[in-house]
């Protein structure tokens, strides 16, 4: 007899008339994901250094609205010296962040680790002291607030000092950068292990290697000649993911209780331009396998292979180290290409013809809850892993903020069609619990579900999708009344 696999998960729209309410089960996780770099005062590592250079020669300018230029941040000069090093003044406000999302009914809380804050110079073969005490405040005030801790390892920022050129290369392609990573997983572990149950190795690898290596908007802003030069950074990131796994299942082993272990991977939808247009459509086509599936492929079979990247390499110890599907989903991209020149394509965050119905956020970037569903069912057909949603939200800067409610609305219940066809979803994490520093596009892209007043004194201030997050948590998922307020459903 054939093993009976589980059943595969379709885009079936007959599920998208399955009547109300949508009820998830008691054990769906319900939380909110933050980064270090984003809430935290400043560190020793490569996005301050990033900063102040940024500062010292005034790049504040974008190449559009939501597309950052190289080696700018947008409009970082018009924030004070004192914010730009506390960022959302979590150092100070911990406790009292975490008490109120525990207040809120969240059950969860993803945030990540800085490696620069516990191993701030070359010198440290110890974790900082006063950096695990502040993490150590983090777990308390977790554990006080009876909230699960998902703790993620890389965040897209790294000390400084591995930045210094080690046989001509640097940071993630330095000959020792396993063997820095190695002592820092370590350290988190041997401190705080007994309080991580999900572990997120690295949060988008793709972005982050697009972004540093080829698009030049993040450290160490580079602009490399086409996809096969990220092959390096890339392989590293699988080398160093598959290494913490060990790490993470070793010590779990000792202490004798389970740990479960992914990534977050950064999933969107390719779209044509022209859907008219056979090159948008390969092209699309190729870049969504390259930029979404190829290195979660990776860890499922052992080896990177892209046609994109142009490579097939084996990676000792890497195949199945992934106990569940990690998805961070913001919507729909556009691809047009040009016959003249196929490899040079653009990207776009949203298609102006379709303004209306892509409504585009404050940063451009095209809404989808549609793709949501189809990408939470590809992820299950791919792999048959449990699934979280590690990162879903978008940029409304308002107090009564419309557009991220129904971005709520619209992706849960494509989450629930989802789980209906199949999809093993576990858990969903909005993004984000707070206003934050986002990226290039520095302070002005708001994302929390509380607002943060960063001219007066950082004050918190809850939007209105706070309060209706709460409700869904507190009835565990959608009722009649809201599918209603925010339909007609397709
Ligand atoms: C994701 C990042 C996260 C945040 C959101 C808006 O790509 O993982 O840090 O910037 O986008």
């Amino acid at each position: 007899m054939s093993p009976l696999l589980p059943s595969r998960c379709g885009v079936a729209r007959s599920a998208n008339r399955e009547p109300p309410p949508y009820r998830f089960p008691a054990d769906f996780l319900w939380g909110t994901a933050t980064a270090a770099y984003q809430i935290e005062g400043t560190q020793n590592d490569d996005w301050a250094a990033f900063e102040q250079d940024v500062i010292q020669h005034r790049r504040f300018e974008q190449l559009a609205p939501g597309k950052p230029r190289p080696g700018h941040i947008h409009r970082l000069g018009d924030y004070s010296e004192e914010i730009r090093q506390k960022k959302t003044d979590f150092d100070s406000r911990i406790e009292d962040d975490l008490a109120m999302a525990a207040a809120m009914g969240h059950q969860a809380y993803r945030f990540s680790i800085s490696w620069a804050r516990l191993f701030p110079s070359p010198a440290h073969t110890e974790p900082d002291p006063a950096g695990l005490a502040y993490y150590q405040r983090i777990f308390a005030a977790l554990a006080r607030g009876r909230m699960t801790a998902v703790v993620t390892l890389f965040h897209f920022t790294s000390p400084a000092w591995l930045w210094q050129e080690r046989a001509g290369r640097r940071g993630w392609e330095r000959p020792d950068a396993l063997f820095h990573w190695e002592r820092f997983v370590r350290a988190v572990l041997h401190h705080f292990g007994e309080h991580m149950p999900i572990v997120c190795t690295l949060n988008e690898p793709m972005v982050y290697a697009y972004a540093g290596y080829l698009d030049g908007t993040f450290p160490p802003l580079e602009k490399r000649s086409g996809p096969k030069e990220l092959v390096p950074v890339v392989a590293q990131l699988l080398r160093a993911h598959a290494l913490s796994y060990r790490l993470l299942k070793e010590d779990a082993a000792r202490r004798g209780k389970p740990v479960s272990v992914g990534i977050a991977q950064h999933v969107r939808t390719f779209a044509p331009l022209r859907n008219h247009n056979p090159l948008d459509r390969v092209t699309a086509m190729l870049i969504e396998q390259a930029f979404v599936w190829d290195f979660l492929d990776a860890i499922h079979s052992g080896v990177l292979r892209s046609k994109v990247m142009n490579v097939e390499l084996a990676i000792p110890g890497l195949s199945g180290t992934q106990d569940f599907v990690g998805l961070n989903y913001y919507g729909r991209f556009y691809v047009k290409s040009s016959w003249r020149n196929p490899t040079k394509f653009e990207v776009l965050m949203h298609d102006p013809a379709q303004a209306g119905s892509d409504r585009p956020n404050e940063l451009g970037w095209a809404s989808y809850p549609q793709g949501f569903q189809e990408a939470l069912c590809e992820a299950h057909n791919r792999y048959y892993l449990p699934i979280y949603v590690l990162e879903n939200g978008t940029a409304d800067s308002k107090d009564n903020d419309v557009d991220r409610q129904r971005l709520l609305v619209e992706h849960l219940r494509e989450l629930y069609l989802a789980r209906l066809q199949g999809a093993d979803v576990r858990g969903y994490f909005h993004w984000s619990l707070i206003d934050n520093f986002e990226w290039a596009e520095g302070f002005t892209a708001r994302f929390g579900l509380i607002k943060v007043d960063y001219q007066n004194n950082f004050q918190r201030a809850p939007r209105a999708s706070a309060a209706l997050y709460t409700r869904i948590i507190e009835q565990s998922g959608l009722d009649s009344e809201l599918l209603e307020q925010f339909g007609p459903w397709p």
